[in-house]
């Protein structure tokens, strides 16, 4: 007999049952989550504990040892991700930021949000190299819409400045610019605010308010920031050694025994 949980209406993702081992280690053990459609959730747990292993598996870097990942594709129906190549779940529209930065640093800002729009519009290689009149157009079209994304994350100042020449929390902020760029529906971000001062930490909780109220973009986080976490996120998972100890609001979480004593502290 089946115990597989369906993926109810308003969910966007569950991981059921992920378990994720290198060599003798079980960095993933036996993790179920799930994420409601147009929330805001948080992924916390001590340094090694697998948040960033679970985004892996999530995105397609990893294929989990084992379990399944299901999503809600924008048309409504349920599709297994687990062991899709990474390109793949990005255009069924997942993207990610990574904990570090990840740009092409001898290219341009515009040009960093222009290869994440590119790959959503899957133009094929062929294309760009036979530069007709359509290809011209839709080229064009790339150009103004990345421009759209910068000014949404305030970087259009920078659009032709070198992404290596952008101050750090910029350089963060044009990841997740990128990661826009791709069209998604479900937004990862690993440690947004990581380095980041104290105003480029507020002025990012407005950005992931915006992305996640105006463009309606749902958004799992990865953070240590804690104030970060509990202003911003509506439920929180906690991980400890490729567990989940536990899901609750930042309330419940603040005041769990379990977490305070793996995490939080006194
Ligand atoms: N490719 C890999 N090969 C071997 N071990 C790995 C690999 N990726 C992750 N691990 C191990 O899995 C465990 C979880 O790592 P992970 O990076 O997911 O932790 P994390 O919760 O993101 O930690 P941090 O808060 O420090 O970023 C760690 O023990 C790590 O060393
Ligand atoms: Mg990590």
């Amino acid at each position: 007999m089946s115990t597989e949980r369906l993926l109810y209406e308003n969910e966007v993702l569950e991981l059921d049952n992920i378990v994720m081992t290198f060599g003798g280690l079980r960095a993933i053990d036996g993790v179920s989550m799930h994420i409601d459609k147009g929330e805001i959730a948080a992924l916390i747990g001590p340094n090694g504990a697998g948040k960033t292993t679970i985004f892996n598996c999530i995105t397609g870097v990893y294929k989990p040892t084992e379990g399944k990942i299901k999503i809600r594709s924008r048309s409504g129906a349920v599709e297994e991700i687990h062991g899709l190549k990474p390109n793949v779940i990005n255009q069924k529209g997942l993207a990610r930021t990574f904990q570090n930065i990840r740009l092409f640093n001898n290219m341009s800002v515009l040009e960093n949000v222009m290869i994440g729009r590119h790959n959503s519009l899957k133009a094929g290689v062929l294309k760009a190299i036979v530069r007709d009149k359509a290809t011209k157009e839709e080229e064009q079209r790339v150009i103004e819409e990345s421009y759209e994304i910068l000014k949404k994350l305030k970087l259009d100042p920078y659009t032709n400045e070198m992404a290596k020449n952008l101050p750090y929390g910029e350089q963060r902020r044009l990841e997740i610019a990128r990661a826009l760029a791709t069209d998604p529906f479900l937004l990862l971000l690993d440690e947004p605010v990581a380095g980041m001062n104290a105003q480029e930490t507020r002025d990012l909780e407005e950005t992931i308010d915006i992305i996640r109220d105006k463009e309606h973009i749902t958004i799992l986080l990865i953070e240590h920031d804690m104030s970060l976490v509990m202003e911003v996120s509506e439920r929180i998972y906690v991980l400890d050694y490729g567990r989940l100890i536990a899901e609750g609001t930042p309330k419940e979480i603040k005041h769990n025994p379990d977490v305070i004593r793996a995490y939080l502290g006194e």
